[in-house]
């Protein structure tokens, strides 16, 4: 498959699920305070493999990270396996760390405390921090929010997981607006944006060298335009 399926394929989905909600898993009402939801049911066959995190607030430092979720089946304790990768600097996008945790998930079980855990990352451990599922649709993407202290939401942040390791500005705009009409823990087109280059783009995830930057983003510029028009296409029909 072209790079331009794939991506029309994406956006024309996205726009299509915008537009409809009723098959994903979610949460019914708005979230105010990510303390005072549950997480939601989710099949954990469906929301396991890749997921790359695209934005993020409040703005951390992570970089180029991948969410890869293993559900080990028929077993009960410990059967959801998290391996976090991410670039340890901007300077080096291309050396990576993996951090690891192991929790206990009950499938298609709404979780009213969410899962708090900590990732191992030899030697040491990440604090305890709490993670609340708040919307899946299992292809396109999954919204987060969490916190580190229960009752001080400062420490609460909220996350946009995707299945594609780059959006288009259009796409990610439409998540983000998604995400902000379900959640305070997101914002409406202002998130930290995650980079998450693929390896034909300068400077970025796991490529050190590459093509000049401003015409890679001429041509998706071209790309989108010719998506939008497809999906126009496709709506008509
Ligand atoms: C979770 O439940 C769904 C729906 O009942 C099922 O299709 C899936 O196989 C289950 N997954 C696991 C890991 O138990
Ligand atoms: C995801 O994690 C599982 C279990 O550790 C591993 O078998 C699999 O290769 C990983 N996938 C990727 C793409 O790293
Ligand atoms: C981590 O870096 C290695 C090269 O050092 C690369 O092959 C691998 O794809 C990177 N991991 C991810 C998740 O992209
Ligand atoms: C963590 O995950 C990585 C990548 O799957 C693996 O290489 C490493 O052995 C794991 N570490 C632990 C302690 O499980
Ligand atoms: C998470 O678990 C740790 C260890 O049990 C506990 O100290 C911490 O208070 C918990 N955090 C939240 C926000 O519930
Ligand atoms: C959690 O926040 C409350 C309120 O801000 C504070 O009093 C408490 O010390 C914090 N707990 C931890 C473990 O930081
Ligand atoms: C949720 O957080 C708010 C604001 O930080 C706090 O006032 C409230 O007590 C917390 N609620 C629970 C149930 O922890
Ligand atoms: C997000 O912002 C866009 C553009 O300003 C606007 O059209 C959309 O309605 C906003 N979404 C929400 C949920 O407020």
């Amino acid at each position: 498959m072209s790079a331009r399926t794939y991506a029309l394929g994406l956006i024309c989905l996205l726009v299509f699920l915008l537009g409809s909600s009723t098959t994903q898993a979610q949460a019914s009402d708005y979230v105010e305070l990510c303390n005072l939801t549950s997480s939601i049911a989710v099949d954990l066959s469906q929301l396991s493999g890749i997921w790359w995190e695209v934005a993020r607030q409040p703005s951390a430092t992570d970089f180029c990270t991948e969410v890869n979720i293993t559900v080990l089946p028929n077993q009960v304790q410990d059967n959801v396996l998290i391996d976090t990768t991410y670039a340890v600097s901007p300077d080096y996008p291309w050396v990576n760390q993996t951090m690891n945790a192991t929790i206990t998930v009950e499938n298609v079980t709404i979780e009213q405390d969410g899962f708090n855990f900590t990732y191992w990352n030899p030697p040491g451990y990440t604090p305890y921090t709490v993670y609340k599922v708040l919307y899946t649709d299992y292809t396109d993407a999954t919204l987060i929010c969490g916190y580190t202290n229960q009752t001080d939401m400062s420490t609460s942040f909220g996350i946009i997981l995707s299945r594609d390791r780059v959006l288009t500005t259009d796409a990610l705009n439409k998540l983000e607006s998604f995400a902000f009409g379900l959640s305070s823990n997101f914002l409406n087109g202002t998130m930290s944006v995650i980079t998450q280059g693929e390896s034909f783009i300068p400077s970025s995830c796991y490529a050190p060298s590459g093509a000049d930057p401003s015409t890679i983003v001429s041509m998706l510029l071209i790309a989108l335009a010719f998506i939008i028009v497809n999906c126009v296409d496709r709506q008509l029909i």
